[in-house]
């Protein structure tokens, strides 16, 4: 057996029915759920027993409301290990969840001016800059495009033209994309020169598949004064139910500003999600690479799987995240998520992620090889293409 064979291991559809209440629980029985970014694998063991540790001990209270502490420590931890990041564990910020964290710093740190986001990007970050009262500046990347970068002419005349906030995804969500140092250099460049802000959101950083190497916006030098970057457990380690991510700063005085902010604007985090969270970045190293190996593994599947069953789909193969965006427009259909459900497997319309853009949709297909297999060839028949029935 190998190392992802003994350490992950797939829900069966009971389990993952009543453990996912959103991904399978509001899905009807019959049609494979492919959407919400979840994964079918049952939660890592130090996980499972530090929340369970903790619940046997009562620890259902208040969490402390203090930046570090153990958690900043094992996040730093992780950071090193992983990516070669050098963090100070007291700049280590709790909050509820990473858009509420976007939330956070947008109210706190950025000028009340235009947003610039990515399309096509997560849907709550379509939402959330409209919430603080900021306008949203799409600066869409060409489905045709080799790279799902940036274009950085566009930034920079959007950036001229008065927006002050940079949203990154990075890794991407729904691309798969892993910036590499030089986009991301090309990026701060432009950031520094207009004296603007940028937040990354790197919650997709654990998920970096083989060929890829994730930097972290923070590590390029320049980037302490003007970024922050979201972390959290809960994509890597299948804890979004936990409650608990973490903004990390690189500049004491930012850290301040964000961590002395009313308590109101600072959705107070779940002393569970704390636990998992410590847990994970302490003790889940080895389930993660059982994980990555599984994800690796699937990724390639699905690559056989499109070009047998879904010739004419167009994707750039995901370099991070257990999410394909994948070009259906060949097939001529709107939105083929409709065709899909009717056929038995739901998946998540690409206009949510790109408004006006037709024919995309993304998969999620971090699930066992037959669930793979089963939800793309049923998509397949729903677009008339493929081996049909078996
Ligand atoms: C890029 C990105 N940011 C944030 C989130 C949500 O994170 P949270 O539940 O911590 O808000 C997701 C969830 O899939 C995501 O893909």
């Amino acid at each position: 057996m190998t190392a992802s064979e003994t350490l992950l291991r797939d829900l069966s559809d009971d389990e993952a029915r009543a453990a996912l209440p959103l991904k399978w629980g509001s899905t009807s029985p019959d049609v494979l759920p492919a959407w919400v970014a979840e994964m079918d694998y049952a939660v890592a063991e130090p996980v499972r027993d530090a929340v369970c540790a903790a619940v046997l001990a009562s620890h259902t209270g208040y969490p402390a409301l203090d930046a570090g502490g153990a958690l900043g420590t094992a996040y730093a931890g992780f950071a090193e290990r992983r990516f070669g990041q050098r963090i100070d564990p007291a700049l280590v910020l709790p909050v509820v969840d990473v858009t509420a964290g976007i939330r956070l710093v947008l109210d706190v740190l950025c000028d009340p001016a235009p947003v610039v986001v990515p399309l096509p990007a997560y849907p709550p970050q379509l939402a959330v800059v409209g919430i603080t009262g900021r306008e949203r500046w799409d600066l869409p990347v060409s489905p045709d495009a080799e790279r799902a970068g940036i274009d950085l002419d566009r930034l920079d005349a959007l950036l001229a033209a008065g927006a002050r906030t940079v949203l990154l995804t990075q890794p991407h969500n729904p691309c798969g994309h892993v910036y590499t140092r030089t986009e991301l250099e090309g990026v701060r460049d432009l950031v520094l020169r207009h004296g603007a802000r940028v937040i990354s959101d790197e919650i997709h950083a654990p998920l970096v598949l083989p060929g890829a190497t994730h930097v972290p916006y923070l590590s390029l030098p320049g980037t302490a004064e003007h970024a922050v970057a979201l972390v959290s457990a809960s994509k890597a380690f299948n804890v979004a139910g936990l409650r608990c991510a973490q903004v990390l700063c690189a500049d004491p005085a930012t850290h301040r500003r964000l961590a002395g902010a009313p308590e109101v604007r600072n959705d107070s985090w779940s002393p569970l999600g704390v636990v998992g969270a410590i847990a994970a970045y302490r003790h889940g190293d080895a389930w993660l690479d059982a994980l990555l190996a599984r994800l690796d593994d699937q990724r390639a599947l699905l690559g056989e799987l499109l070009a047998t069953e879904l010739p004419q789909a167009r994707w750039r193969r995901p370099e991070a995240t257990y999410l394909a965006w994948l070009d259906l427009r060949g097939y001529g259909v709107d939105d083929p998520t409709g065709p899909a459900l009717r056929h038995g497997v739901r998946l998540s319309p690409g206009t949510d992620y790109h408004p006006g853009l037709p024919g995309h949709l993304r998969l999620n297909f971090a699930t066992s090889p037959e669930r793979l297999t089963e939800a793309v060839r049923r998509l397949a028949v729903s677009l008339g293409s493929g081996s049909g029935p078996r």
